[in-house]
């Protein structure tokens, strides 16, 4: 079975962008298995002195996931105009050991705010070119609060077909 792996760049337990994972899940054929990954959290900080022998464990869970899947969607907060340390340094991880490269990936920035965190998301791209992921999709979703009501569902039918539209493009690079 294909297997998608998603990872929030928010930590939070009410966080509106693993709730848009979540509902990514929800738009997916049947037949492909589809997770959030729990572990960036547990990273420790990158450093290429630790990056050497024998990954630490939290390091080598992400790595085995990744390259386990065989495809990844991100969906990141903007924190200060730029990407959250967390995601930023789980994909630091991955330079070395290159699980990206030419996985494909589609990437989701949503914010409160009326730019939707495209200037994280503008980031997030260039790290995922020089990681050497194949882009597939981007969608950038503004008024984010605005669209979900308190179970968690869209409300906004066009950013439904956005997510709708990234989710095809998953699966179209995956699936013959
Ligand atoms: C430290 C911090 C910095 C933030 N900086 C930005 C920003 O630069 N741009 C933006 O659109 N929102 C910014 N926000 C607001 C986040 O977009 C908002 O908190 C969002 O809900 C976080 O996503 P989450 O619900 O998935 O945790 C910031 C929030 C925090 C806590």
């Amino acid at each position: 079975m294909q297997t998608i792996i998603a990872i929030s760049g928010s930590l939070r337990s009410a966080s509106v962008n693993t709730t848009l994972l979540n509902i990514v899940a929800t738009r997916l054929p049947s037949g492909i298995e589809y997770s959030i990954f729990e572990g960036i959290a547990d990273l420790p900080h990158f450093n290429p002195d630790i990056d050497k022998g024998e990954p630490l464990p939290a390091v080598q869970r992400l790595r085995d996931r990744i390259r386990e899947a065989a495809a990844v969607v991100i969906c990141t907060p903007e924190y200060a105009f730029g990407v959250p340390g967390v995601l930023k340094n789980a994909l630091d991880w991955l330079v070395s050991s290159g699980e990206l490269n030419e996985k494909p990936v589609a990437s989701i920035s949503a914010s409160p705010l009326y730019r939707g965190g495209d200037r994280a998301h503008a980031s997030l791209s260039l790290t995922l070119e020089a990681l050497g992921t194949k882009q597939v999709a981007r969608v950038t979703i503004p008024a984010i609060t605005t669209k979900l009501n308190g179970e968690g569902q869209l409300t906004h039918p066009e950013t439904l077909q956005e997510l709708d539209q990234l989710a095809q493009a998953l699966v179209a690079t995956i699936q013959p």
